[in-house]
């Protein structure tokens, strides 16, 4: 698999701090209280994992899956409920993982959605953000690293379902995608 990657970006043990980081920014947010937290399938996985057990307030999961169309590296503004969360969210504190936000499409469509179902409080956390990528206007809350524009891999993020086991952050060669203009 690193044969096709041209630079790592973010090593493990760089993940590991940041999350710790925002790990105890959460708890130091949120002491006392309940949290919901909802993981964006399938590239927060891992980031998700290893949050939420360093989180030290009261924790409850649920899982999202979206898609959202695109061609290549990109995706459009047309966003899919692949699976919905199974918790009632009124009056409860949320958090959205997600691995990264690069157009903003896909977090200002779920932000809408759930603020609709009267949450106490909705934040958004990610691992990494692309903020020179943004198409529509949306932050994070919690965000770890603030990355250039490049298509990364690793650590629950994917081109094509591949490279999520890879345990760093790299960034792809672009001869992977150039020639290759399908769905990511
Ligand atoms: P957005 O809606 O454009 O913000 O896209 C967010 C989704 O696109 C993320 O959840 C990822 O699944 C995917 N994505 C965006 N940039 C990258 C990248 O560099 N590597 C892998 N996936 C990415
Ligand atoms: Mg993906």
């Amino acid at each position: 698999m690193y044969k096709d990657v041209k630079e790592v970006l973010v090593t493990s043990k760089q993940i590991a701090q940041k999350t710790k980081e925002i790990a105890q920014r959460i708890s130091k947010d949120f002491a006392g209280e309940r949290l919901l937290m909802v993981c964006i399938l399938r590239g927060a996985s891992l980031f998700f994992a290893d949050l939420v057990r360093m989180i030290t307030t009261e924790v409850n999961f649920d899982f999202m899956a979206v898609s959202s169309y695109g061609s290549g590296t990109s995706s459009s503004g047309e966003v899919r409920i692949d699976k919905d969360i199974s918790t009632r969210i009124e009056g409860q504190n949320v958090i959205l993982v997600e691995d990264i936000i690069d157009s903003g499409n896909t977090l200002i469509y779920l932000k809408r959605l759930l603020l609709a179902r009267a949450p106490k409080t909705l934040k958004i956390c990610a691992l990494l953000d692309k903020p020179s990528r943004r198409q529509v206007p949306i932050e994070g809350d919690y965000v770890g690293f603030s990355i250039p524009d490049a298509f990364v891999v690793g650590y629950g993020l994917d081109y094509k379902e591949r490279y999520r086991n890879l345990p760093e952050i790299c960034i792809l060669k672009e001869e992977i995608y150039l020639d290759n203009n399908e769905d990511i």
